[in-house]
Parts: C-alpha cells; sequence; structure tokens
C-alpha cells in the first residue's frame, strides 16, 4: 500500500535552522521534501530535490510553490543580522517582509499552510518572558520587521503557524556563529569575552525547536507557539554554563551591561517566551540547557 506522504517545502534550508529541519525530516517517511535557498545548492549531504530562490523574487517563489504544491512551507529564510537590519533597511523589509508576504500568496494559490519563524525581539523587552498574546512592541528594525511579517499572514487568509524563538543554538555547516561557538571558540583561544548580564532569555537548542515545529504540524495547529528552551537566564550565566560544559575557563568571562556595548541595534533586555502553550498543547519536552550542550559538544567532536 502507498504511503500519502505530507508535502513539505522547506525555504531557509541552508541556515542554522534550515539545517536542523532537513536532518530531522530526512528520517520522516512519510514526508516528502524539497529544498531552496538563496545559495546555487543545499549544504547538507542529503539527497533532496532542490531549487535555487530568492524570497525577494515574487516570481520565483510563486513558481515552486505552484509546481511542487506542499501541503506545508516552512519558511526558516530571512535576514537574520539584527545590527545589520538596522542599517540595510530597505533589504530587511524586502526578505522578511516581502518575501513572507510573496509565500503567503503562494501558499493561498495552492491552499498551504505557512510555519513561520518570529521572534522575542517583536516585544520591547521590558517585562519578559512573554506569553503568545502579549502585546508586541518592537525596539530595532530587525524586530519591526518580524512583526510585520506576522501581520502579512495573520491578514493573508491562510491556514499558518507563527513558530517564536529566541536565541538559537545548536551546529550546522558554514552558518554565521551563534553565541556557544562564539564563547566556546573565543575561550578555548584563552581570549578574554565581555557578556552583558542584563539581557534575560530562555535559549532554545535548535533540536528541541524542531521538535516543537514538527509536534505542531503533527498535531495540526494553528495559530501563534513560543518554542524556547527550558531555563531564563541571563547571557552571562548562559556563557558561564557554557564554559563549565566544555571545560573552558569562566574567568575570562567578564560581566558587562548591554549600553558598554554600543550596538546599532537596541536589544530586548527581560525577554524570553514563555513555553507553557507548546508544552500542554503541543508536549513539547525541551531539554536543559546542560544535556543540549552535551549533545552540542559531542557533535562538535570536543568530547
Ligand atoms: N537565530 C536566532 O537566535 C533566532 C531567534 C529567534 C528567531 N529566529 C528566526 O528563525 C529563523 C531561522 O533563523 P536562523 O538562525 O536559522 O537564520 P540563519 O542561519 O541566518 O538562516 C537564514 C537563511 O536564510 C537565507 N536567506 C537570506 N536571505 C534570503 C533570501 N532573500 N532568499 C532566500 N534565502 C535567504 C540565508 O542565506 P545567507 O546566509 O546566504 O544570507 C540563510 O541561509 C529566522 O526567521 C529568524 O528570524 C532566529
Amino acid at each position: 500500500m502507498n504511503l500519502i506522504k505530507t508535502r513539505i517545502l522547506i525555504f531557509g534550508c541552508n541556515g542554522l535552522l534550515g539545517q536542523a529541519l532537513v536532518k530531522y525530516y530526512s528520517k520522516r517517511k512519510d514526508v516528502e521534501l524539497h529544498l531552496a535557498s538563496i545559495e546555487d545548492a543545499f549544504v547538507g549531504n542529503h539527497q533532496f530535490t532542490y531549487t535555487k530562490v530568492d524570497i525577494t523574487k515574487r516570481n520565483e517563489v510563486k513558481r515552486l510553490i505552484m509546481d511542487f504544491v506542499p501541503d506545508y512551507i516552512i519558511n526558516a529564510a530571512a535576514y537574520t543580522d539584527v545590527d545589520g537590519c538596522e542599517v540595510n533597511r530597505e533589504l530587511a523589509w524586502n526578505v522578511n517582509v516581502n518575501g513572507v508576504k510573496y509565500i503567503v500568496e503562494g501558499c493561498r494559490i495552492v491552499d498551504a499552510t505557512l510555519v513561520q519563524l518570529s521572534s522575542d525581539f517583536i516585544f520591547d523587552g521590558l517585562n519578559g518572558p512573554y506569553h503568545e498574546n502579549d502585546k508586541p512592541n518592537p525596539i530595532s528594525y530587525y524586530g519591526r520587521t518580524k512583526f510585520a511579517s506576522e501581520n502579512e499572514i495573520k491578514i493573508g487568509g491562510i491556514p499558518y503557524l507563527i513558530i517564536r524563538s529566541n536565541v538559537i543554538y545548536g551546529s550546522q555547516k558554514g552558518v554565521k556563529k551563534d553565541f556557544v561557538e562564539w564563547v566556546v571558540e573565543n575561550l578555548s583561544q584563552r581570549k578574554k569575552i565581555n557578556v552583558v548580564t542584563d539581557q534575560i532569555n530562555n535559549p532554545t537548542y535548535v533540536e528541541d525547536l524542531v521538535n516543537g515545529i514538527a509536534l505542531a504540524i503533527d498535531k495540526k495547529k494553528n495559530g501563534i507557539y513560543n518554542i524556547g528552551g527550558l531555563e531564563l537566564l541571563s547571557r552571562y550565566n548562559f556563557a558561564c554554563k557554557i564554559a563549565d560544559v566544555f571545560e573552558l575557563d569562566g574567568g575570562l568571562i567578564n560581566p558587562i551591561l548591554t549600553e558598554q556595548l554600543n550596538q546599532k541595534a537596541k536589544r530586548p533586555l527581560k525577554g524570553g517566551l514563555i513555553i507553557l502553550k507548546a508544552q500542554t498543547e503541543l508536549g513539547y519536552k525541551p531539554h536543559t540547557i546542560k544535556e543540549n550542550l552535551f549533545d552540542l559538544k559531542i557533535k562538535l567532536g570536543l568530547f
């Protein structure tokens, strides 16, 4: 008997989350996968059909969606450089808002559900962690584009899942360094690092995030879900945990305040996401930071 497979199209398959999604779905026999990103080819080893697509090109986006006719589209493509978004505003809006709008148009034509990634940067960070129904008030241009993309989806007349996450970490090929890698690399070379004590989040291991997304899809959910890590802590305390697990010198981590960094984009300070809805409705079970860091240490071959 032929198994009817769920057809999933992933935009942004070469990014940190995109690659982890491909790894997960490559093990699912009930899923037919098609990959897309802006580069010439998929960076991983898996043998999936791939199309080079710039999501700011409406025709490319719609043509692929109409050719593949997915049941679900997971959009992991975005311009994610928070300080870059502050200066390259047109590009940021094009990728993070217009790109999403074109995907929404495609979803409407083929009746696909859109799974869009969003962020706790849509909030101002005055009183996090945040529930799904708290009022957004972005303080950076990146945050504004992520919030605007949520709105494009909400008014788009399509079934959707908006998955909000924060401080994603994990190991993938050729992506920009995440926080864990940055800490490990610097401390391994015995370099001092400045880490802020006043930014609070619940960092999310990319594999936990993928499990959360897959649960929401499998349970045919719609709406907004926060998929974050289990523990809420400052970036400084996160760095200390990393030093501990990777057996590096935590004394090299210098505690500072966000304002001392003079970054182009403002950061929400009391950020983070309350994950109770995902835990109760999806059965989402993230691991502890310690468990995830040990897993990452093995994957990076550092054990
Ligand atoms: N990382 C975090 O801490 C975090 C936290 C909360 C939410 N999120 C959200 O989660 C999603 C995935 O994030 P991530 O960390 O996996 O990001 P990432 O590693 O930066 O991956 C994003 C991918 O999108 C690609 N891309 C950029 N512009 C494109 C375009 N015009 N057309 C097609 N592809 C394009 C990028 O290619 P290039 O690298 O070649 O530009 C990259 O491969 C994003 O929506 C992000 O906003 C991330």
